[in-house]
């Protein structure tokens, strides 16, 4: 019988320096503009995308340095794409494109229903090879898990292995974390904060707000 995977060791929390606290204190402050939250949200993504990358495979590779000398290096293995779940998630496409030129991404639409929290299925468009990929699956928040638990789903029924996933995220809440690793205890969830609960409407407490709506519109 196989051991259960440890709930601690599949999430990876962003180190908590005093930068990474003074970020997330700009973008959970409410009196802050879109523009700098836009700014500072993408500071955080760059640094889930570098983590995320962190995860990646790699294959010993020596090479020559101009001074004729062998160093001997690493090289990574293996394809990647990304994949939004739409609309938050889109905001994070941009830093893995800094990150990795040219990376394929595909997208998933799914609302939550601003009544009942439960998620909706809309349109999806993914890579053809997806499953010969490692995705990273971009959404900045993780409440009760519905929206990823959906997305994941979709990724799965295209063949992606689930040890090839990871999902990257701003902020996650206790209750999402366990419905996500209950379903797939294999995934890692790469996050850079962690809030203690859920409200009564299923937001993030303290959270930020609506990420979507700080990001693009208000
Ligand atoms: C937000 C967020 C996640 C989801 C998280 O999206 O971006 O997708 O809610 O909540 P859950 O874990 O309870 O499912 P929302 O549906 O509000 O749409 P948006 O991307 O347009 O803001
Ligand atoms: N989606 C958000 O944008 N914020 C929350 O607090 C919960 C879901
Ligand atoms: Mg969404």
């Amino acid at each position: 019988m196989s051991t259960p995977t440890d709930i601690t060791s599949n999430v990876l929390l962003l180190e908590q320096t005093n930068q990474l606290k003074g970020l997330y204190s700009i973008i959970r402050n409410k009196n802050t503009h879109r523009s700098d939250f836009v700014f500072y949200s993408d500071r955080i993504i760059r640094l889930l995308v570098e983590r995320g990358l962190d995860q990646l495979p790699v294959k010993q590779a020596d090479i020559t340095t101009p001074l004729d000398v062998t160093y001997s290096g690493v090289e990574f293995l293996g394809k990647i794409c990304g994949v939004s779940i739409v609309r938050a998630g889109e905001s994070m496409e941009q830093g893995l494109r800094d990150c990795c030129r040219s990376v394929r991404i595909g997208k998933i639409l799914i609302q939550r229903d601003e009544e009942t929290a439960l998620p909706k299925l809309f349109y999806e468009k993914l890579p053809e090879d997806i499953e010969d990929r490692y995705v990273f699956l971009l959404d900045p928040m993780l409440a009760t898990g519905g929206s990823a638990i959906l997305a994941t789903e979709v990724l799965i029924s295209r063949g992606v292995k689930p040890e090839r996933i990871f999902f990257l995220n701003l902020l996650a809440a206790p209750e999402g974390i366990k419905a996500y690793h209950d379903k797939f205890p294999e995934i890692k969830i790469i996050t850079g904060g962690i809030d203690p609960k859920l409200d009564e409407k299923k937001r993030i407490d303290p959270g930020l707000g609506d990420f979507g709506d700080r990001y693009y519109c208000i």
